[in-house]
């Protein structure tokens, strides 16, 4: 049986998020520039595009370009944007033939402009397609995009919009940027690294946490497959004991 056979069609998460991090590692370890190991990462990200989108996940997040990520060398940011502009363009083709719907969580402005019109062409092209929803964080740091919640709560509060009192768990998660967008259940991050560098810090509070040691590069669906398959053998709680759960 294959591993995406093993899989419990209606136990799967309606949303993943993948921190894809080990491009530069990957590329090293072959005598290579960190720019070649973003390039291969694209693969990885047209087979888990795909496989969530054949699986019926309804969501699919991925890290792609942190606020942090600005303080590398020019030449990586450089050649990152380029990469960005490439792939939107020739992916585009890929996402329309498997129905995903395109969307970018970040701050946008920062994005140079060329990259700003490649992902609003592909939005606007994929914008009524009604299988998978693919985000690209990009420019994207969970304290960034908290900061803009807070500010947009209080302006609420300040035009007589919002009573202090009804802030609850809805309000805030409608101010983010992932307003609409459940949850994440399966957070996924690759390369060993044990951390969440920034990445939907809100939206992780419950989330199942999949750590693998694979470079991105080298991510396959089986590996996605095993995840998701990792996910459906857990025991999620909420807080609740197991046997409350069991019942
Ligand atoms: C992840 O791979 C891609 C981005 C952050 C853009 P890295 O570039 O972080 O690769 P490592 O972690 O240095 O190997
Ligand atoms: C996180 O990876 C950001 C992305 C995958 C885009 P990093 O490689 O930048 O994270 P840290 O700095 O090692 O935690
Ligand atoms: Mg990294």
């Amino acid at each position: 049986m294959s591993l995406k056979d093993e899989l419990i069609q209606d136990r799967l998460p309606a949303h993943v998020a993948i921190i894809m991090d080990g491009n530069g590692r990957w590329a090293k370890k072959r005598g290579n520039s960190r720019v070649f190991g973003h390039k291969h990462g694209v693969t990885a990200v047209r087979e888990v595009t795909e496989a969530a989108a054949e699986l019926g996940v309804g969501y699919l997040t991925l890290y792609a370009f942190s606020t942090e990520n600005w303080s590398r060398p020019k030449t990586e940011v450089d050649a990152l944007m380029s990469l960005l502009v490439s792939t939107i363009s020739s992916e585009t083709a890929t996402l329309m033939k498997n129905n995903v719907k395109l969307n970018a969580i970040g701050c946008k402005e920062s994005l140079p402009k060329g990259v700003q019109s490649k992902l609003e062409t592909c939005i606007e092209k994929t914008s009524t397609n009604t299988g998978l929803t693919l985000t690209l964080a990009l420019s994207y740091s969970s304290r960034w995009e908290i900061i803009e919640a807070v500010k947009k709560v209080v302006q609420d509060v300040k035009d007589n919009q919002l009573d202090v009192s009804k802030i609850d768990a809805d309000v805030i998660s409608g101010k983010m940027a992932t307003a609409g967008i459940p949850d994440p259940e399966l957070m996924i991050r690759t390369s060993g690294e044990h951390r969440i560098s920034n990445f939907l810090l809100w939206q992780l509070a419950y989330s199942e946490l999949y750590f693998c040691d694979i470079l991105w590069p080298d991510f396959r669906r089986d590996d996605f497959y095993r995840a998701l398959l990792d996910f459906q053998g857990r025991e999620r709680r909420f807080g609740k004991t197991g046997d409350q759960i069991k019942k």
